[in-house]
């Protein structure tokens, strides 16, 4: 069995590569159909994702904690000529799943087009290699081909994160190869057409919404797949668990046992601040800028694990995750430290069993 995550020497290894022993299995087990150029049968992608056990008796990981259908639909939709949005608030793993999906259909989640304001057309479609271009004029070997386009002649998946950040116009330029699957390169009266197997995820955040809104021409070569937070506080918490174990092993923190506690508490923060209201639902709290997603929680636990690991006993305290805490909270230093300051002298303060958090965060204040 490998053990997730180190399996290869690279610091963050791809997903292909890190669960390389999980994807062979599930290859070899797998009966089903595959759609053609799919690594897998979408029922097995879907298994990958959501973890399970195989008949051998391979324990499949899940990488991804939430709704099956959601699961589903996204592989289902892949395996149509229509592309996949994953849509959500930021931290709730919409790259992580495309990752991953990237990975189990094509073996590959390396095609990737980073989505900003300044994201060039040639990330879309193709550049060109200046060099050979002055020299030679214009061929395909002066062609330098987007991800996009080593997708289409590949028939593999290609990745653009944040879409919605990327300029109206040059969203606008995956039109033609989403509806018409062909990328016209008219300097050589050429073109590459996609072949089967060719898909696109994309992922964007509810919050950007507006900022480039999707044009609707676009919209509709997309099928949306909204990624929601994780429904109760006990599903959060075991995503957290999850990762933070992953996560420490790869980095080769030295094991801390009993962190569950302290995983708990940070959970319980953020849902409660996030909400506007306590658990029990009697308090109404103010809420910070920031968005204290699942994915802060995993970094903020990791955080405090190191410093347990190395400077601690061993043991992760309320002293380990006060600071990390608070960092995350308080993003906008004047508006943020009074929500928190409120939340400390209301909440913390008052909660059973608490008292050495309450402490800890007073400290790590002064
Ligand atoms: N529902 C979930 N299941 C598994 N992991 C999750 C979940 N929600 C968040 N995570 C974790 O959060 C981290 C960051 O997620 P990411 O994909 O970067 O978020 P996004 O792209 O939506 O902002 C990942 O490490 C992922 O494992
Ligand atoms: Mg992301």
């Amino acid at each position: 069995m490998t053990v997730p995550g180190i399996e290869t020497e690279a610091l963050r290894p791809h997903a292909e590569d890190a669960f390389a022993g999980e994807l062979k299995a599930l290859a070899a087990a797998d009966d089903r159909p595959r759609p053609e150029r799919w690594r897998l049968s979408p029922w097995a992608v879907a298994t990958y994702l959501l973890g399970g056990t195989l008949p051998d008796g391979t324990v499949i990981t899940p990488k991804y904690v939430g709704p099956r259908r959601t699961v589903e639909v996204a592989v289902a939709t892949l395996a149509t000529d229509r592309a996949l949005l994953l849509l959500g608030v930021p931290g709730t793993a919409k790259t992580w799943v495309s990752e991953h999906l990237a990975a189990a259909v094509s073996g590959d989640s390396t095609l990737l087009v980073q989505g900003t304001a300044g994201t060039p057309e040639e990330a879309m479609r193709y550049g060109w290699n200046y060099a050979r271009l002055l020299a030679e004029g214009p061929s395909r070997a002066a062609l330098v081909p987007s991800p996009v386009m080593r997708a289409m002649a590949a028939g593999t998946t290609v990745r653009v994160e944040e879409l919605t950040r990327i300029p109206a116009d040059v969203q606008d330029t995956l039109i033609t190869a989403l509806s018409e699957k062909t990328l016209p390169i008219p300097e050589l009266g050429e073109e590459v057409q996609a072949v089967r197997g060719f898909n696109l995820i994309a992922t964007a955040n509810d919050r950007d919404r507006g900022v480039n809104e999707l044009s609707s021409a676009l919209r509709r070569r997309f099928n949306t797949v909204v990624l929601p937070l994780p429904a109760t506080a006990e599903a959060e918490v075991d995503i957290v668990a999850r990762r933070v174990d992953q996560i420490g092993r790869s980095l080769g923190l030295p094991a801390v046992p009993d962190g569950a506690a302290e995983i708990r508490r940070v959970v319980t923060v953020f849902r409660e601040l996030r909400d506007g209201v306590t658990a029990d639902g009697r308090t109404k709290l103010k809420s910070p800028s920031g968005t204290l997603s699942t994915a802060e929680a995993i970094s903020v636990v990791t955080g405090g694990l190191a410093l347990a690991a190395h400077f601690g006993d061993g043991v992760l305290r309320a002293g380990d995750m006060a600071a990390g805490i608070q960092g995350a909270v308080i993003r906008d230093p004047a508006a943020d430290r009074l929500v928190w300051q409120e939340y400390l002298e209301a909440v913390v303060r008052e909660r059973d069993g608490w008292k050495d958090f309450y402490r800890a965060c007073r400290e790590a204040a002064a």
